[in-house]
This record gives structure tokens, C-alpha cells and sequence, in this order.
């Protein structure tokens, strides 16, 4: 390769290496890097408050490789993990409120990382199954499922699973009460809510 295309390369990566803030954890390849930069533009769409459907908001977050179902609702200001957003599964019916939080990864700073081991870095699967209602402001660590039809109240974090048709409050979230399981005949439309 000619020296003035390294170079390029070269400028090219470590550029890219700044704009992908979590570069560190991914693939060190400039395809991985520019991937990620996308992913990043993308996410940064779907969280606007500008008044675009939900509809769009999900379309991008599956761009990015998150897993969701049908019916679901995102709400302005979602935030999905951008280091690994494809270890995120939301299922059919759910709904994730506005400034909902969604992490699937934990990374302390290096000289941290010395001292809590190898394993401090990691990556968990966050699962958020049928019908389950984040309300706003939520945080969901990751490791975490959400039960089916959950709700989830708002500003909780959430830092354990939470069992199907309960309600969960508060930091970190605490079961509250139980609902009977809902029936679904049919399947609800999609919609701003
Ligand atoms: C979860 C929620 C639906 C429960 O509403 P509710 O059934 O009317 O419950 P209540 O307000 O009667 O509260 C029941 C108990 O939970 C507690 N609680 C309710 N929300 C809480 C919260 N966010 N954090 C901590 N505790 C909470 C109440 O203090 C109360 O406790 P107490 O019995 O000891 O007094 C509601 O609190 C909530 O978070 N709504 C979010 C709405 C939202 O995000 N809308 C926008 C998107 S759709």
C-alpha cells in the first residue's frame, strides 16, 4: 500500500476511533468503527422529541440491530445501548415511554478495571417480553428480563428481573402489586400514546 494511502487509513481510524465513543469495546476494524458511528446517527434520530411516529423510532432501532416485535411503542429520548444494541429484545405489544434508558454493557475506566478483573468489562442481555409497560424516565441495567405485561413505574431502575404482571418502583425497583394477565384476543393498533 502506498504510503500516503496508510497515512489516510491511519487519520481515517483514529478519527473514526474519537466519533465511536465506545470503540474500545468493539471491533477495532475501520468497517466495525464506521458502523458504529452510523448506528450512532441513527440513535440519535430515533430519540428525537421532534414530533416523528413511533412507528419510525422503531424502524430505527431495529436499523441498528435491536430486536423489537410488533405493536411496540418507543417514546422521544429512548436511549438503546450503542455499544451492543443487538443484545436488547423488546417484544410484541410493549411499550417503552419517553427518556427510557436501555444498557447492555458495562465498562469501568482501565486502571478501574485492573483492580475488579477481566469480568468488570461485560455484556448482558436485556429482555423486555410481551406487553410489558416501561413508564418515562426508567433505567434497565443490563442482565435484566421484564416479565410479561410488567409495569414498570416511572424513574425506576431497574437492576434485577422483574416477574410477569407486577408492578415495580423505584431505585432499585421493588415489587409492588400484581394484575391479572391480560387476555389478548387481538392484538391492539399501533400508535402515539
Ligand atoms: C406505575 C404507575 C402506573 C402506578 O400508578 P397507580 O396504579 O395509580 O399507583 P399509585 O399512584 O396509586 O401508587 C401505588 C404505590 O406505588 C408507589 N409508586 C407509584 N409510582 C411510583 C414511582 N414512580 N416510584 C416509586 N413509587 C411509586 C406509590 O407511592 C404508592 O405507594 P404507597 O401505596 O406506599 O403509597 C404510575 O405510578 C406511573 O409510574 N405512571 C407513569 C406514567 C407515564 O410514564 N406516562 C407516560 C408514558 S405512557
Amino acid at each position: 500500500m502506498p504510503a500516503t494511502s496508510s497515512w489516510f487509513s491511519r487519520r481515517l481510524l483514529a478519527l473514526a476511533q474519537r466519533l465511536n465513543g465506545s470503540a474500545v469495546f468493539e471491533s477495532q476494524t475501520l468497517g466495525a468503527m464506521l458502523w458504529g458511528i452510523w448506528s450512532r446517527i441513527l440513535q440519535w434520530v430515533a430519540m428525537s422529541f421532534l414530533p416523528i411516529p413511533s412507528g419510525v423510532r422503531v424502524a430505527l432501532q431495529r436499523a441498528r440491530g435491536v430486536r423489537i416485535g410488533k405493536n411496540v411503542f418507543l417514546g422521544p429520548g429512548c436511549w438503546i445501548d450503542n455499544a451492543r444494541p443487538d443484545l436488547v429484545e423488546i417484544e410484541d405489544d410493549c411499550s417503552l415511554a419517553g427518556r427510557v434508558t436501555v444498557l447492555t454493557h458495562a465498562s469501568p475506566p482501565a486502571p478501574l478495571r485492573e483492580i475488579l478483573g477481566p469480568d468488570s468489562r461485560s455484556f448482558k442481555k436485556v429482555t423486555i417480553k410481551r406487553g410489558a409497560w416501561v413508564t418515562v424516565n426508567c433505567t434497565i441495567l443490563p442482565g435484566v428480563t421484564i416479565g410479561e405485561n410488567a409495569i414498570i413505574a416511572a424513574g425506576s431502575v431497574v437492576n434485577h428481573d422483574i416477574p410477569a404482571n407486577v408492578v415495580a418502583a423505584g431505585v432499585p425497583a421493588r415489587l409492588g402489586g400484581r394484575h391479572e394477565p391480560v387476555v389478548r384476543p387481538t392484538q391492539h393498533s399501533t400508535g402515539d400514546r
